[in-house]
C-alpha cells in the first residue's frame, strides 16, 4: 500500500516538514511512502486545448500533449493508494502551483465520468482507451498551512482536487497562524495522525470514512456556498443546490429533491456533465467548420496580436 505526500511549499519549509511528518505516521501504519515537492518539477499550466479529451473520445488514453514532468507525476499519483496534499495558503486559497497540478490532474481527462464513457468507446472500437488506474479507488487528505487566519477558501479549493476522480477524502485540516508550525507539538501531532489515518484508510478503502470537520454540506462537508439571488445556496464543492437555515445556532443545508443525482462528486452527476459537455463540444466542432465562425475568429486575430517578450515562443 503506497502513500504519497505532495508538498507545494518552499524548500524544507513548513509544508515540506509537515508532509514528511505525515509520512512518518503513514510509515508507522505500514505504508510504503514517497515524498514529492511540486517546485522540484517542471509543470506547465494546462492551455485548455482539450487534446486529451478529444483523444479519449477517439479510443485513446487521453495523455496530455505538453512535454514536461507531468507524466512522471501522473504515474506516481495513479499508482498511489493514498495521497496527502500539503499546501501553503495563498490569497485565502490553495497556491498557484496546486492549481497548475489540479488543471492537469483533476480536469476532464481524469474525470471518472468521462473515462467511463471513453472506456466504452475504446472497447467498441478495439482501441487501448484510458489507463485502468484512473478508476482505482484512492484515499486523499489535505493539510493547508497559513501564516494568518485568512483561509476561508482553501478547504473548498483542496476538496475540488478529489472531485474529478471521486477520491475518498479522509482528513481536511486547515492550520491558521501556523508560521512556526514545526515548533507547535499539537499541530505536528495532528499532521502525524493524518498520515496514520490515510494509511489505514488506503489499506481498507471500501470501509474508509471521512474523519474531518462535519462541515455544513451533508455530502462533501464543505462550508463554502455560493448564495444565489433567488435565495438558494449552491455548495461550492459538490454543486448541490438547497436552502441554508440556522437550527440551534448552527447552519443546516437542506438540499432540493434530486440534487444527489446531480452532485459533481458522484458518478450520476458526472455522467450528466459528460453529456452536457459532449453536446456543446460537438456543436462547437461543427460550428468551427462554418465560414461565419472562421470569419469571426479572423476578425479578432486581425484586430490585434498579443504582446510578448522577443525570445518567447508561441504557446500552443
Ligand atoms: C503569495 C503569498 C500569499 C499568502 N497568502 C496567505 C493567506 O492568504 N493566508 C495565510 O494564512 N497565509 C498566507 N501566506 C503565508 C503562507 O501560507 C506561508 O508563508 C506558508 O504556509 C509557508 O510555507 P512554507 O514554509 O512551506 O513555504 C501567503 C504567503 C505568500 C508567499
Amino acid at each position: 500500500m503506497k502513500v504519497l505526500a505532495i508538498s507545494g511549499g518552499s524548500k524544507n519549509g513548513s509544508n515540506d516538514a509537515m508532509a514528511r511528518e505525515a509520512l512518518m505516521g503513514a510509515k508507522e501504519a505500514g505504508a510504503e511512502i514517497e515524498f514529492i515537492r511540486l517546485h522540484d518539477l517542471n509543470l506547465k499550466p494546462c492551455t485548455g486545448c482539450i487534446a486529451c479529451v478529444n483523444n479519449l473520445m477517439q479510443g485513446g488514453n487521453g495523455d496530455c500533449v505538453l512535454k514536461d514532468d507531468f507524466k512522471w507525476l501522473e504515474n506516481k499519483v495513479l499508482d498511489a493508494d493514498g495521497i496527502i496534499f500539503v499546501m501553503p495558503i495563498f490569497e485565502k486559497g490553495s497556491p498557484g502551483i496546486m492549481h497548475v497540478l489540479q488543471d492537469r490532474l483533476c480536469g476532464p481527462s481524469h474525470d471518472i465520468g468521462i473515462n467511463f464513457v471513453a472506456q466504452k468507446i475504446a472497447e467498441k472500437e478495439g482501441k487501448p482507451g484510458p489507463d485502468p488506474r484512473k478508476f482505482k479507488k484512492k484515499a486523499v487528505s489535505f493539510i493547508s498551512i497559513g501564516g494568518s487566519d485568512w483561509n476561508t477558501r482553501v478547504s473548498a479549493d483542496m476538496n475540488l482536487v478529489a472531485m474529478t476522480a471521486s477520491w475518498k477524502v479522509i482528513d481536511d485540516i486547515v492550520f491558521a497562524w501556523a508560521k512556526s508550525i514545526v515548533l507547535d507539538d499539537e499541530k505536528v501531532a495532528t499532521c502525524h495522525r493524518v498520515g496514520v489515518n490515510i494509511a489505514k484508510a488506503a489499506a481498507d478503502i471500501d470501509n474508509a470514512r471521512y474523519l474531518g470537520d462535519p462541515g455544513v454540506c451533508p455530502l462533501c462537508h464543505s462550508r463554502n456556498f455560493f448564495l444565489n439571488s433567488d435565495g438558494m445556496a449552491v455548495c461550492e464543492v459538490c454543486g448541490m443546490t438547497g436552502e441554508l437555515s440556522k437550527v440551534d445556532g448552527k447552519f443546516v443545508f437542506t438540499v432540493e429533491p434530486g440534487q444527489y443525482d446531480l452532485a459533481h462528486t458522484l458518478l450520476p452527476g458526472k455522467l450528466k456533465h459528460m453529456d452536457d459537455i459532449y453536446h456543446y463540444e460537438t456543436r462547437l466542432a461543427e460550428q468551427k467548420k462554418t465560414p461565419e465562425y472562421k470569419e469571426r475568429i479572423k476578425k479578432y486575430v486581425a484586430f490585434i496580436s498579443a504582446s510578448k517578450p522577443e525570445q518567447k515562443e508561441d504557446i500552443q
